[in-house]
């Protein structure tokens, strides 16, 4: 492959390398936020109280013996995660709820541009009219409803935050100097393409059109291109949610099951934002799982 060809793809390879890499200074943003500053404690599996570690404590967790992982200790997690659909009537508690949240928030995401929002639903009334939303489904009983959006609209404001935080970045060599480049010009370019998207058939032909020729990142464009964006890394999140509340001894089910414009009325979301699914949490009751199936390893999984 020529140096031409593979331009594209390594300026985003490098990018978003090092992005990972550099996820730290969006700590400087969240770092005002109360919920994030505080050191939160959560009820373990067997009712204890454990101190759980920060979200800033955690992104730093840098060095080869935090890297360490109980990987047993995941694969009971997983494996006893199930979609449960009847629940005792205990809350999950507010602060084991954030700190579920914020292992949310570590999921990955595209462009570093967090592109998800959730909303932990605790006012009764609410509460029930969200219920109705989703079709009074047996999982809906749970005690607590969390709506997972997929907001491709806080493209904007992500691209502020990231640049003023590349702004705020002291230590050099900490960053590559594409990257302020990278949320100044090609995020716009990304994203940008005009009032009811009337842009995006062009741009459509014009990254197909240098795919003829070399290797060209189709980008997702328009208004369900950027859906779809802002969903794959809404989802990502909705499973860390899910795996975090296991983790703190609580179970959830995953809904996609309920009425939309009538779920986005409730909760005032704007027309940009697009319901990815409602997750229902709580203390699984007795009977509250199906038997689960899973078929074979090969159908699904190829290795070439
Ligand atoms: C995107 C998505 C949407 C789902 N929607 C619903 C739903 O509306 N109602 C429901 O009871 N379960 C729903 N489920 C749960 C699945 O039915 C469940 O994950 C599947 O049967 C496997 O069971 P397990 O999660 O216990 O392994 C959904 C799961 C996913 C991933």
């Amino acid at each position: 492959m020529t140096a031409r060809k593979s331009y594209f793809g390594w300026m985003w390879v490098g990018v978003s390398a090092s992005l990972k890499h550099h996820r730290w200074p969006l700590r400087c943003i969240n770092a005002t936020s109360p919920v994030r500053r505080q050191s939160v404690r959560v009820a373990s599996d067997r009712g204890s109280i454990r101190p759980y570690p920060s979200l800033q404590d955690m992104t730093d967790c840098l060095n080869q013996a935090d890297l360490v992982c109980d990987f047993e200790a995941f694969s009971k997690v997983v494996r006893t995660r199930r979609s449960v659909r009847a629940y005792l009537p205990e809350p999950v508690p507010v602060d084991v709820m954030d700190a579920c949240l914020d292992l949310a928030l570590l999921a990955p995401t595209s462009h570093n541009l967090e592109s998800w929002q959730f909303i932990d639903v605790r006012d009764g009334a609410k509460l029930d009219l969200l219920r109705h939303c989703c079709l009074d489904q047996p999982a809906t009983k749970a005690p607590n409803l969390v709506v997972a959006v997929a907001r491709p609209d806080f493209w904007r404001s992500g691209r502020k935050l990231m640049l003023a935080a590349i702004a705020r970045e002291e230590t050099p060599g900490r960053l590559p100097p594409l990257m302020a480049l990278k949320y100044q010009l090609q995020i716009p370019l990304i994203f940008m393409d005009g009032p009811f998207h009337f842009l995006a058939p062009l741009k459509r032909l014009v990254t197909w059109g240098i795919g003829l020729f070399t290797v060209s990142w189709r980008v997702e464009v328009g208004r369900s291109g950027q859906v779809l964006w802002a969903t794959r890394t809404t989802a990502l999140a909705c499973q860390n949610l899910m795996l975090a509340l296991r983790a703190a001894g609580y179970d959830s089910c995953a809904m996609e099951g309920f009425d939309e414009p009538r779920l986005k009325r409730l909760l005032k979301l704007p027309r940009a934002a697009r319901v990815v699914m409602v997750i229902a949490a709580g203390r699984r009751a007795e009977g509250g799982v199906m038997p689960q199936y899973r078929f074979e390893r090969e159908r699904y999984v190829q290795r070439v």
